[in-house]
């Protein structure tokens, strides 16, 4: 077993690397004290290179998703000292069981897969009234019809369903303009919208604007936060907000992919009504690859309504994904042909270059070979944070690839057979063709 010492030797070691890779004039005298934040000036992008950095250094995965959130928040800041424990302790579990966040060849040897689990188990209808019941939409909006704002393109999938790959392929053609989640549409104006997501599970779902913001005016992180605070104070709809961020495009399309929209058909019928001729691309996911994916990134933490049910997590994802569906199945009924895509993410895992092939003819927009190489021109893409200390936006596993990986298409079948579905489930992917 590897010694405290050395890990401590490996971390200062990648520490440096990092910083001398930077080559700015920083104090690099680290030691355990060293504050990743504060001290080194660490963005949510140099935890990523760090921690993907350490696995490579000890040869192993340490699925650093633990360390990194705390109670559904990622941590504000992190010393030296807390990585070096967590290593630690990460190794000694080992020991005694596999990690859960990443995949290595150990954790693939020794995870035991679920053929099947007891009816009990499973989600049924009492289960799903449940869940739809505590969720209660909120939806205080009232629509103005009297302004529609220009097309804009509308992601539709529940979390966990490849949305964050989807959305940074966008970014890379240059006729679109695929900012992180907005989370504007379910709301009626921007006071509303303050209200509504300002408090310690949800407030980085208020970052993807201010970034939007920064891209469009060439602002910093503050001025996109004044300009903001400023629409709250005013009560601008977000109908006007989005006519704002419109304003700057030029004559490229918005695409906004937020996954709570899918939650109310309510909501999704808001696009209908505030722009002219959207466009919806809907993006599939197997259930049961979205539910592990749920399970592994701990999704549920950030339900605290559902705390007091009994609800496992996997319940959870799968009624989830079962709701999103049906509700975008049941809107997208009502919208023509011409304006709504299927897509699926392992096609898009598998496929890439055909599946954005299908996305450009469905938008009449040409192909770019920047839609298929998402690592590349990070600002373009905007998947760096707001500014220095801001906590990770969207999904932190898409930082941990390196590429778009064909293999994560079916990583799921490793841990779970769809036997573990529900029958309601079961006849909902024969309609999305699984
Ligand atoms: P897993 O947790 O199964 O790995 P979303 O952005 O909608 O929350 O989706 C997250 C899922 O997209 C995660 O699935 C994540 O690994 C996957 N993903 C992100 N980037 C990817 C890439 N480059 N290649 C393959 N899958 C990717």
């Amino acid at each position: 077993m590897i010694k405290r010492e050395e890990i401590l030797t490996l971390v200062l070691s990648v520490l440096n690397t990092i910083v001398e890779e930077w080559g700015e004039d920083v104090d690099s005298a680290f030691n355990e004290q060293t504050l990743l934040v504060e001290d080194v000036g660490f963005a949510s992008i140099d935890f990523v290179q760090f921690v993907v950095a350490i696995e490579e250094g000890l040869g192993q995965k340490i699925g650093f998703q633990d360390m990194l959130m705390v109670d559904g928040n990622y941590v504000e800041d992190l010393s030296v000292e807390n990585v070096v424990d967590y290593i630690a302790s990460r190794l000694i579990a080992s020991v005694n069981e596999p990690f859960e966040a990443t995949t290595s060849h150990t954790e693939r040897d020794s995870i035991e897969k679920i053929h099947s689990i007891p009816d009990s188990e499973k989600v049924n209808n009492e289960k799903f009234n449940l869940f739809t019941s505590i969720l209660k939409p909120r939806n205080s909006r009232v629509v103005s019809t009297e302004h529609k704002n220009r097309p804009a393109v509308f992601v539709l999938s529940p979390p966990r369903s490849g949305s964050t790959l989807l959305r940074v392929m966008l970014a890379g053609n240059p006729q679109l303009f695929s900012p992180p989640e907005l989370h504007l549409l379910s709301y009626a104006d921007m006071a509303e919208r303050y209200e509504a997501l300002n408090d310690d599970h949800n407030n980085h779902l208020l970052e993807g604007t201010v970034r939007a913001l920064m891209q469009i005016k060439g602002w910093d992180g503050p001025t996109a936060r004044d300009f903001i605070d400023r629409c709250q104070d005013q009560v601008m709809s977000t109908n006007e907000f989005y006519a704002i961020l419109q304003d700057g495009l030029g004559d490229r399309l918005l695409v906004d992919k937020t996954p709570t929209y899918v939650v109310d058909k309510k909501i999704l019928n808001h696009a209908l009504e505030d722009f002219e001729n959207a466009y919806f691309i809907h993006l599939l996911r197997h259930p049961c690859g979205m539910i592990r994916s749920y399970e592994e990134s701990k999704l549920s933490r950030m339900m605290p309504m559902m705390n007091a049910s009994d609800f496992s997590s996997r319940e959870l994802a799968e009624m989830t994904w079962l709701l999103s569906q049906r509700n975008t199945l049941d809107f997208l009924s009502t919208v023509p042909q011409n304006r709504k895509l299927r897509l699926s993410y392992e096609d898009i895992v598998v496929s890439p270059e055909q599946e954005m092939q299908r996305v450009c003819n469905f938008l009449n927009i040409d192909f770019h070979i920047d839609m298929i190489t998402p690592y590349s021109e990070k600002d373009n893409k905007m998947t760096d944070g707001v500014d220095t200390a801001s906590r990770m936006s969207g999904d932190l596993k898409f930082h941990l690839h390196k590429t778009i990986d064909p293999a994560a298409a079916v990583r799921w079948q490793q841990f779970y057979s769809d036997e573990i579905l529900s029958d309601m489930t079961h006849e909902l992917c024969k309609t999305c063709g699984y």
